[in-house]
């Protein structure tokens, strides 16, 4: 391929897949499938990595990532981003709405109503359409530089169109040279409870609520990571030459350039509509499916947001109604105590049961000893519950006039509720924990149950009950006694026949094939969840080189900080544990990362086909040559046969092979032939 025609293709395919990106988010009316969406952006992957100079800073590539940023730089905002001012109650509102008509007597006024989305801010600039600068809010003055990980938010434009003149209507404009939108980037709710249960599962603490969630994503130093993360943004603000008379007709307007724009604005004639927009969405708000946190009330018209200015902190002409969290007074019955699978306690507020924003709630998160500390918390106390962003209920506060005489403080647990030894609290960390890791149930079954699960060893014949069931029997204690289960003990056991029985020989057998990164997140060391993992598998190559790297080569490693890295360490300076690994390698498992264990399809060009590899090459190494015949869907052969469809040749490759291809009349390609296979489907 010449250069201009990879320009050519590169340009062509980034704007196929941009409009293929824009049906699928901005109208949910794809035209495709995933699959044969996958297939356009794996080609371009491929294009642009054969062809890097020409990566177009804006192409849909960036949605999957892969850049690493170790440092956010600092960038100066070029119009302030100020906040709001607050209100909690209609009279608090009915004097915004009084302030301004004193300083704008007798005008006519609208009140433009959104949502508060509860995430991060953000401001965006586009020259010439083109995204190339996302910031966030900071101190207002200053803030980070995170356009590498915006880049990969789906529903924000890389690229905008102009509006089709066919379609313009009374306010579509084109958009100027420069300008700035500004919005919300927000975690939609399901995303955060599932990147929470992974977060509990390795025992790293939970985001509190779905815009610390958000935040900490968009602060994260690998890209590719945010993109799978599917962070949203919602755009309410536009900074730029005055193209638009008023806040409604500019959020329009943006709508037109592709920006996502809610679809719950409303414009409001007064302050008694805009007193129902509020009531209606304090009803509504929890069938949306992310947070907001209360109503954003502006000043529609552009003229009279000027006349009414800024006080130093936020503008006179729209304030903020903030919704109080839903909270009810029930009866603290009890504290319960669980234990989870790294030995980790956490206590639990058992309540009598009470109506709270259309759920019954009978059970609170404590989080730890302090917090039991700091609400002073009595036996019997009637307690104010909150259902906040946060998706468990939480306690928080204590109506003291209602607590009985002579009640006593809850006392935190000294000893395991479920081997009684001793609790140990380390400095620095919030949970107390139990350390007898070999012989508390809980984290026996815990350490069990998180080895055999769908994301580490995938053992579907091992659940959580059959896992009860063995530890109970005394047929497994470890990780590594799933190996040395013998069919004959199961047997004997009622539920299981033998069919059942060979299944689980079956799983556990092929268990053996799965890969070296979800082994090593299989295991279980703490923090290192599948991506830490991944990242760990790819870096380090084996388990050897992992159990003996030091602090410093384990930071080396992306996404590894000192507290993963600690923890490995620690993990690793456990003799059991050691013992568990050398078990496992001896039952072989893997514990090294296998040569075509790269991350991603890159194209199916080669799907059915065989290739052998022969000789060596100017541009890749055999192994490259060989995990890229892979990757683009073709099959690796060791000798050339008539089941083979070509022979890559190298310079120095014997005549053997060749002769042979051409004896059975197989294809035989150079690498450029093969660059050019793997690049551009025919
Ligand atoms: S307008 C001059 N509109 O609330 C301030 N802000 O306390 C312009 N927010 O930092 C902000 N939803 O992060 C505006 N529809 C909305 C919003 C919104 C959420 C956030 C934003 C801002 C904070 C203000």
């Amino acid at each position: 391929m010449t250069k201009e025609e990879a320009i050519l293709q590169i340009r062509q395919l980034s704007k196929e897949i941009e409009e293929h990106n824009f049906r699928y988010y901005q109208q949910s009316a794809p035209i495709i499938s995933d699959y044969e969406f996958d297939v356009l952006l794996n080609k371009l992957i491929a294009l642009e990595k054969d062809w890097p100079a020409f990566i177009q800073s804006d192409s849909p590539t960036m949605r999957v990532g892969g850049t690493i940023t170790k440092e956010f730089k600092t960038v100066t905002h070029k119009y302030p981003m100020m906040s709001l001012g607050n209100t909690y109650s209609e009279e608090e509102l009915n004097e915004f709405d009084e302030r301004i008509r004193k300083i704008l007597p007798g005008e006519q006024l609208e009140y433009a109503c959104e949502l508060k989305f509860d995430g991060v801010a953000i401001g965006i600039t586009y020259k010439n359409g083109q995204l190339v600068q996302a910031v966030t809010r900071g101190d207002g003055v200053q803030g980070d530089d995170v356009t590498t990980n915006v880049k990969t938010i789906r529903t924000i434009p890389l690229q905008l169109k102009m509006p089709d003149a066919n379609d313009l209507f009374e306010s579509a404009r084109a958009f100027p040279d420069a300008f700035e939108v500004r919005g919300e980037i927000i975690m939609p709710r399901a995303v955060f409870e599932r990147i929470n249960e992974d977060r509990i599962d390795i025992g790293e603490a939970p985001f509190a609520n779905p815009r610390n969630c958000a935040s900490g994503t968009l602060k994260m130093q690998d890209s590719s990571e945010v993109s799978k993360r599917r962070l949203d943004c919602f755009l309410y603000g536009y900074y730029g030459t005055p193209l638009f008379t008023n806040h409604f007709e500019a959020m329009n307007g943006i709508s037109n350039w592709n920006f996502k724009v809610s679809e719950h604005r409303k414009l409001c004639a007064s302050i008694e509509e805009v007193m129902s927009y509020i009531h209606y969405w304090d009803e509504k708000r929890e069938e949306l499916p992310f947070d907001i946190d209360g109503i954003v009330v502006k000043v529609n018209s552009y003229r009279q947001q000027e006349e009414l200015g800024f006080t130093a902190k936020s503008p006179r002409w729209a304030i903020s109604y903030k919704y109080k969290a839903a909270s009810v007074a029930t009866q603290l019955e009890e504290v319960t105590y669980q234990v989870g699978r790294t030995g980790a306690i956490t206590p639990v507020a058992n309540l009598t049961p009470v109506l709270l924003a259309g759920t019954t709630v009978k059970r609170a998160s404590l989080h730890n000893a302090d917090q039991i500390a700091k609400l002073d918390l009595h036996v019997n106390d009637t307690v104010f519950v909150e259902k906040g962003g946060e998706i468990i209920p939480k306690i928080t506060g204590v109506d003291i006039l209602k607590r009985k005489e002579n009640s006593s403080p809850v006392l935190y647990i000294t000893h395991c509720p479920e081997c009684n030894s001793i609790l140990q609290r380390k400095e620095g960390e919030a949970h107390h924990y139990c350390l007898n890791e070999e012989e508390c149930g809980p984290q026996i079954k815990g350490k069990i149950e998180h080895f055999t699960g769908r994301k580490a060893m995938n053992l579907e014949g091992l659940g959580s009950e059959t896992i009860d069931l063995f530890v109970e029997k005394g047929i497994i204690k470890n990780i590594a006694d799933i190996y040395s289960i013998d069919k004959d003990s199961i047997l004997q056991l009622d539920r299981f026949g033998e069919k059942s029985a060979q299944n689980i020989m079956d799983g556990i057998e092929k268990s053996k094939e799965v890969p070296f990164e979800k082994v090593l997140f299989a295991i279980g060391i703490r923090y290192v969840g599948d991506t830490v993992a991944r990242k760990l598998a790819r870096h380090f190559k084996s388990i050897d080189a992992i159990r003996n790297a030091t602090i410093e080569q384990l930071t080396d490693a992306p996404e590894v900080g000192s507290v993963i890295a600690r923890s490995v360490i620690d993990f690793f300076s456990k003799p059991s544990n050691q013992q568990l690994i050398d078990r496992l390698i001896n039952v072989e498992l893997q514990f090294e990362l296998k040569a075509d264990a790269l991350p991603i399809t890159l194209g199916d060009q080669l799907t059915g086909k065989t290739v052998v590899v022969t000789g060596t090459f100017e541009r890749h190494s055999r192994d490259e040559l060989k995990q890229l015949i892979e990757q683009h869907g073709g099959k690796n052969g060791s000798s050339v046969s008539k089941k083979t469809n070509y022979l890559l040749a190298g310079s120095d490759s014997g005549p053997s092979k060749t002769d042979k291809a051409r004896e059975l009349g197989v294809q035989v390609i150079s690498e450029s032939d093969f660059e050019s296979i793997i690049s551009i489907k025919n």
